[in-house]
């Protein structure tokens, strides 16, 4: 039998699992690499970030929807393999990875090459936002606009779909860790001071920015004295990055509204907004998008799942990767997936009654 494996590779995270299973795995997509060239890979090579000696490099070979790191890419992949299926005399297998629409060939290739080299008997490539959708519990197979905003760490996606596919969509390499590192930068250069990228992140998720607290007390390294040292630095700093960062996804939003049909527009304000990805569980997302949009502004169950959950029941429902035999059973909302945007676009239209 071939296992089928779904994996949502994240800057931050990787998410995979088996169709037709509840199971799924989640580490950090990080990788170290020491001096004799052994490899530690997920949740122990994050935990070395920022603290390992100059003969191990830590790098995440994946960021923003591509691969950054060849090799380690390949890595990561062996590895959730081997989480999945223990078992390696049972390891025949297919691989369907999320990747975002907008991606070159160049980078297609490089990731249908990674998942090869990592033992896939075949791999398909599946999009990130219809899978979203679809984890997300979004009715995408019908006549109706659904705005799906992806804020993950390392890009920012907008998408409207409806039939089953992405009628338009808008992406930006910027996200959550983006924020991080303005927050480490500022730092840095006013005041002088070293903070690790995770300290930078648990200041972002813990700050509200509605709320009053001056300053954050943090520890770090003085550039000037060489030494550690505990600094306050101001919440203003957390809350300016923070807010340039919804800025990001207003404008995503409204480019994505300002190019959509006029019928689909009125769906979106009836349905509102869904929000996916680890960045809609930050506080203050919500609240700034729906005061800056006016649109209702929903978080889906557990965001930054919905990519994987979305893939695994997808895969579930649409049997072998590539299959396309008579009698196999793809629902109509599979079935036109590989639809490219302009089709889609010209059947939505056609639905809606528009030329
Ligand atoms: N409570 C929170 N408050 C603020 N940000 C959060 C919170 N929880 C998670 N995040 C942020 O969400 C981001 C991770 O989201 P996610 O796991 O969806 O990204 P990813 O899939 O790894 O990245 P990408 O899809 O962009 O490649 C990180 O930047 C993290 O700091
Ligand atoms: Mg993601």
């Amino acid at each position: 039998m071939t296992l089928q494996i779904t994996i949502d590779l994240g800057t931050s995270h990787f998410r995979a699992g088996l169709a037709g299973e509840q199971r799924i795995i989640s580490e950090p997509c990080t990788i170290a690499r020491k001096e004799n060239g052994k490899l530690i890979i997920g949740a122990e090579a994050e935990r070395m970030v920022g603290r390992h000696p100059d003969s191990v490099t830590v790098t995440h070979p994946f960021y923003g929807g591509s691969v950054k790191d060849f090799d380690g890419t390949v890595a990561v992949l062996k590895y959730i393999v081997e989480q999945l299926i223990p078992n390696k005399w049972a390891r025949r297998f297919d691989i369907t990875l999320a990747v975002p629409n907008m991606l070159t060939p160049v980078e297609r290739r490089a990731l249908q090459e990674a998942a090869r080299m990592a033992g896939a008997r075949r791999v398909e490539l599946f999009d990130t936002l219809v899978a979203a959708a679809i984890g997300a519990n979004l009715p995408i197979d019908q006549p109706t606009g659904c705005l799906l905003v992806s804020l993950g760490a390392g890009s920012t996606e907008v998408a409207l779909l409806s039939l089953g596919g992405i009628v338009d969509s808008r992406r930006v390499s910027i996200g959550g860790r983006t924020v991080d590192e303005e927050i480490m930068n500022w730092v840095r250069r006013e005041l002088a001071f070293l903070i690790g990228v995770h300290t930078a992140e648990n200041l972002k998720c813990q700050s509200d920015t509605t709320a009053e607290t001056p300053s954050f007390a943090v520890k770090g390294r003085h550039l000037e004295t060489g030494l550690p040292q505990e600094i306050k630095i101001p919440s203003t700093v957390v809350k300016d990055s923070l807010v340039n960062y919804y800025e990001t996804i207003v404008s995503l939003i409204v480019q994505t509204i300002e190019a959509c049909p006029p019928e689909l527009v009125g769906d979106i304000m009836d349905r509102g907004i869904v929000l996916v990805g680890g960045g809609a569980n930050e506080v203050n997302v919500l609240k700034h998008l729906t005061f800056r949009t006016e649109v209702p502004i929903i978080v889906a169950d557990v965001p930054e799942t919905c990519v994987i959950r979305g893939l695994m029941r997808a895969k579930r429902t649409s049997g072998r990767v590539g299959s396309s035999k008579s009698g196999s059973k793809i629902p109509s909302l599979f079935a036109n997936l590989s639809m490219d945007k302009q089709s889609w676009r010209e059947q939505v239209q056609k639905l809606i009654g528009k030329s």
